[in-house]
């Protein structure tokens, strides 16, 4: 199995501009490769960095030290360089982020919102279509719900139709930020399925899971991000 990330000890100091410029040291020394079919677990207390690391790895939070790189395209793309144009394109093609919320778009229906992914693949309207409403069938969105706008939707119920979204179009590297939080155990079964399966497709797979039992359900392997002050101690 080859590479697909590879994250060389990176760092992350958060500057405060609009606190008198505090600096707050939150990652050291952080590195890791990600091979096709891993499901990598970060693990770790609230407040450690997970988060923002797995945003450093989108490249929504720049690195204040090291170097995370891509395969992309046949070559290697460092996010910690590259320019806003290579990220969206990287983005596009072998990146993406899966978080516990559904980025609402006023009007646009769960099923539209769901088989976007796939239209902008090029993937035939039909074939799109059948495939979201196959996806919110298996994660228990009602069908009188699907040609709403998850606007007035619950929790869990807008998080699902995420789900749906993302895993309608795995990426070959895909970042997921506790995408089971507020999911009953029937759905957060589903969403297990679904990282198997893409696993399976060869996708990667980097993730935090609040839920010990999903980890263990998931994870091909595990790291510790520490907080900062036991790193520095260490
Ligand atoms: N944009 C930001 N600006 C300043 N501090 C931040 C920012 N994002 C996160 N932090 C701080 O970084 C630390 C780690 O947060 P986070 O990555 O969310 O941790 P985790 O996901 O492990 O619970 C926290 O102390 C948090 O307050
Ligand atoms: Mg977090």
């Amino acid at each position: 199995m080859s590479d697909l990330v590879r994250v060389d000890n990176v760092g992350k100091t958060f500057t405060l501009h609009n606190q008198g410029g505090v600096s707050l040291p939150v990652l050291a020394n952080v590195s890791f490769v990600v091979k096709e079919g891993d499901c990598l677990v970060l693990h770790g207390p609230s407040g450690a960095g997970k988060s923002s690391l797995l945003r450093m790895l989108y490249g929504n939070y720049k690195c204040t030290q090291g170097r995370i790189e891509f395969r992309h395209r046949n070559s290697w793309v460092d996010v910690a360089k590259a320019d806003p144009r290579d990220i969206l394109d990287l983005r596009r093609h072998s990146l993406s982020y899966v978080s516990q919320f559904l980025r609402v778009i006023p009007r646009v229906s769960a099923i539209d919102i769901v088989m976007e992914p796939l239209l902008l693949r090029g993937t035939d309207e039909k074939i799109s279509r059948d495939k979201a409403a196959e996806m919110l069938e298996r994660l228990n969105i009602p069908q009188r719900l699907w040609t709403l706008a998850p606007a007035t939707f619950s929790g869990g119920e807008q998080q699902r139709v995420n789900i749906a979204r993302s895993f309608i179009a795995a990426t070959p590297v895909m970042l997921l930020d506790e995408p089971t939080a507020s999911l009953d155990a029937k759905n957060r079964d589903v969403v297990i399925e679904l990282i198997c399966e893409v696993r399976e497709a060869g996708s990667a797979l980097i993730g935090i899971f609040h839920d010990e039992l999903v980890r263990e359900r998931v994870a091909s392997r595990r790291i510790e991000i520490q907080s900062y002050n036991a790193a520095e101690a260490a």
